[in-house]
């Protein structure tokens, strides 16, 4: 495939970014007084707001051209339809059959996989139903009124989010924790507490080898053990998993193993049995609404024009401040208690994806690809870093993220809340001038010295883009769009570059190395000198320590 540089309608946009550059936001907002419902859409019950942003018709014209160059209508349909995207793992990516509605059809290799999907949702539901109405006992006969979800990475992140997300429509029985860290401390803290006849354990793992999931669903055996019996595992220990071998030498029983496929990545699998915690937690009929809030998003994607689709949007603007604007972050700040792990969550989503150096084809990028994703709940946000965001070097977009109607009658929280969100974006792009500040200070007789020293402190160069992304009420539908929104934000990031977005072998050398050290740590008399010295004298010290 030609390199992005090198694709003629990349030129145009270049020279069109240099001019881009110059321009003021509030300046563009002056000369389109229709600015903001020509710079905005509605989709899947989401709302989008991308009008304070550095760009114009123009803008978006000459980036969908270079969507056009990447042939991103047929790599669109080639990831729904079931080809092969994920090149280096010769895998299908259709994460979005899994909320396609039972009557349709999906064929992969000749075999329709909507039937595979539709039964496992029948076990989700026949569990979850046991599970919520206390038909299923513990041990001693009592309900399960805990569940804790052992796995980490895509195997925690999109359930752990989603159950924080949709907390009010938890089963008030029902508490529900994530283990994810290899860490005894995260072990004890999570156990702390609990009961283990009335304690439910999930052993989520794609590949059920990650060291991280097997040695804590290994350390909650053994907790269980101090009280229960082998034979009361059964009732104690669920596993979700693509790897039946690996569930079966554990001693789970598969009858207790909820299937998925090796054609949903970890990072995109809270839509499969993944789901579960959350399924537990709200239910099957809202598992069943988060569902097709997603696929309504994936419909929306597959049909709107480039210039009227909210993914592709969402993409193009994060790919124009990456490419053209030197961009190397990218703040998510959620104005939402319960979506206080969607930044967290789409870290792995976009940054597992695309934070990769070569092309499809294994030569180097010419340019960058995925920024840093950061960020945490507003207002929080605002009394720690949002300093640099106004007044830094770095200019870093934002998407604020906020629900018009609460889970809450506390009117005057909710009003307080919207207004720092709205205010947030309207100061990043407005500024303070040095008009302004002088102005203010003056009116205080501030001495003219005093004024000239204070001046460059109290200004605030603006121009600093956002999105406002709104939903009407954070439910299981809108939190199932919104996830999907930034799937394909991603994917269409990916196609742009040209990168796969579905493999992660980055992350294969550091967990090679560990084992190898936590042989070193084990074996006091080995000495492995294939480390540096640094490594060497780090592992003396744990050593020592032991
Ligand atoms: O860290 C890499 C990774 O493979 C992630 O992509 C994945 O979500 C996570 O580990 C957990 O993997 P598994 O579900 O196989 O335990």
């Amino acid at each position: 495939m030609t390199a992005l540089v090198d694709l003629p309608e990349f030129a145009p946009l270049h020279t069109h970014a240099a001019t881009a550059r110059q321009w003021q936001l509030q300046q563009l907002f002056d000369a389109d007084t229709q600015r903001f419902s020509h710079f905005s859409l509605e989709a899947a019950g989401l709302f989008l707001d991308f009008s304070k942003n550095h760009l114009t018709a123009t803008t978006l014209s000459l980036l969908t051209d270079l969507a056009d160059a990447r042939h991103l209508g047929a790599r669109r349909e080639a990831m729904f339809s079931g080809e092969r995207i994920n090149t280096t793992e010769h895998r299908a990516v259709l994460h979005t059959a899994l909320r396609l509605p039972a009557s349709a059809s999906l064929p992969l290799d000749g075999h329709d996989v909507v039937p595979d999907i539709q039964a496992v949702l029948k076990q989700m539901t026949q569990f979850t139903e046991q599970i919520r109405s206390g038909s299923w006992r513990g041990y001693d006969g009592e309900a399960i009124t805990d569940i804790v979800n052992i796995g980490i990475g895509g195997s925690d992140l999109g359930p752990a989010m989603s159950c924080a997300a949709l907390r009010p429509f938890t089963h008030p029985r029902l508490r529900l924790h994530f283990l994810s860290n290899v860490d005894g401390h995260e072990v004890d803290a999570t156990l702390h507490g609990l009961r283990p006849q009335t304690t439910l354990f999930i052993v989520a793992s794609k590949t059920f080898t990650t060291q991280e999931t097997m040695l804590n669903a290994q350390a909650a055996r053994t907790w269980f053990l101090q009280s229960g019996k082998e034979s009361d595992l059964a009732r104690h220990f669920v596993a979700v998993s693509t790897n039946t071998a690996a569930v079966k030498k554990f001693g789970i029983d598969t009858a207790n193993m909820f299937p998925f496929w090796d054609w949903v990545g970890g990072r995109y699998s809270v839509w499969s049995a993944i789901g579960l915690p959350l399924a537990l937690g709200i239910g099957m009929d809202h598992f069943r609404d988060f569902l097709a809030g997603g696929h309504a998003m994936d419909q929306h994607f597959r049909s709107a024009p480039f210039g009227r689709n909210m993914p592709v949007l969402l993409a193009l603007i994060g790919f124009w401040y990456r490419q053209f604007f030197g961009s190397s972050s990218q703040l998510i700040a959620p104005y939402h208690h319960d979506l206080r792990l969607f930044p967290s969550y789409l870290q792995q989503l976009e940054m597992e994806s695309n934070g990769k150096r070569v092309t499809t084809n294994g030569a180097a990028l010419a340019g960058p690809s995925a920024p840093v994703i950061w960020g945490s709940v507003g207002t929080n946000g605002q009394h720690a870093y949002f300093q640099l965001l106004h007044q830094g070097t770095d200019v870093i977009p934002v998407d604020f993220i906020a629900a018009l109607k609460p889970a809450h009658a506390r009117s005057e929280q909710q009003q307080a809340l919207l207004a720092n969100c709205f205010a947030q974006s309207e100061a990043l792009m407005r500024g303070k001038a040095v008009s302004q500040v002088k102005a203010e200070l003056q009116a205080r007789q501030m001495p003219a010295d005093d004024i000239a020293a204070l001046l460059p402190h109290r200004v605030f160069p603006g121009n600093r883009p956002s999105n406002t992304l709104l939903m009407q009420e954070l439910t299981p539908a809108t939190l199932g769009a919104c996830i999907a929104l930034y799937e394909h934000k991603v994917f269409v990031q990916g196609v742009l570059w040209d990168i796969n977005s579905f493999d992660q072998w980055g992350v294969e050398l550091g967990k090679v190395l560990a084992s190898e050290i936590m042989a070193d740590l084990r074996d006091a008399t080995t000495r492995n000198t294939r480390h540096d010295s640094s490594t060497l004298g780090l592992i003396a010290r744990a050593r020592a320590a032991q």
